[in-house]
């Protein structure tokens, strides 16, 4: 079955933080489908960023807003990054003791649901919770920081993840997050990638559209 083409979601955590108003149009007019919004608690990853307040102060003219919450306790800021207007919402694995109970509450909560894999968990621990979530993210750095080297073996998860899909006749979609370039967005996609998120390879470049086009594969 034809694929769509591959959705690219920008990494805010990469742009302008002076402007980010201006970097959210920006990425918009060059055809960015949805914005990646990373959440770290300093704790989870070594790193602080992005809360609700900047989702809320963005919402109104962005595309859909997807928030990957790299934090220990993902449970405790569902509601509040689902009110200030996430439209995708994505939880670890790794910190998720009762992970199908969080899954069904972000879709309560009306909203997308995704699980996340660091480079190093693998996919059968994903069995029980596929047919629930609408999207899987597979992490292709370890996260914490943009602009660090793809993980080549990603590819071959990716593939795996995608037979699995096409085996059980599922339709959730694969993003994959970090170190994403011109360079492995052809390999993903034909891996199974649905969705490409790019932080350093969109905002560090002079032509956005450019860059983003790209990213967009028809597999
Ligand atoms: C890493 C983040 C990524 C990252 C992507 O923890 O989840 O979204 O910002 O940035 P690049 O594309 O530069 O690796
Ligand atoms: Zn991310």
């Amino acid at each position: 079955m034809k694929r769509p083409p591959t959705i690219i979601a920008p990494s805010l955590l990469c742009a302008d933080f002076s402007r980010l108003g201006e970097e959210v149009r920006a990425v918009k007019s060059a055809g960015a489908d949805w914005i990646h919004i990373d959440v770290m608690d300093g704790h989870f990853v070594p790193n602080l960023a992005i809360g609700p307040a900047v989702v809320e102060a963005v919402k109104s003219f962005s595309p859909p807003l997807d928030v990957h919450l790299m934090v220990t306790d993902p449970d405790r800021y569902l509601e509040v990054f689902i009110q200030a207007g996430a439209t995708l919402v994505s939880v670890h694995q790794e910190v998720c003791a009762n992970l199908h109970r969080t899954i069904s509450r972000i879709r309560e909560l009306g909203v997308k649901a995704g699980v996340v894999l660091n480079p190093a968990t693998p996919i059968s621990t994903l069995d029980a919770i596929l047919s629930e979530v609408d999207f899987v993210l597979l992490m292709s750095v370890n996260p914490g920081f943009g602009g660090q080297k793809f993980i080549t073996s990603i590819l071959d998860k990716c593939k795996a993840l995608h037979e699995e899909r096409l085996k059980r006749k599922l339709n959730f979609l694969i993003e994959i997050d970090g170190g994403v370039n011109d360079k492995n967005a052809r390999d993903l996609a034909q891996a199974g990638a649905d969705i490409l998120v790019a932080g350093n390879y969109i905002f560090k470049s002079k032509d956005y559209a450019h860059a983003i086009q790209t990213l967009r594969i028809n597999p």
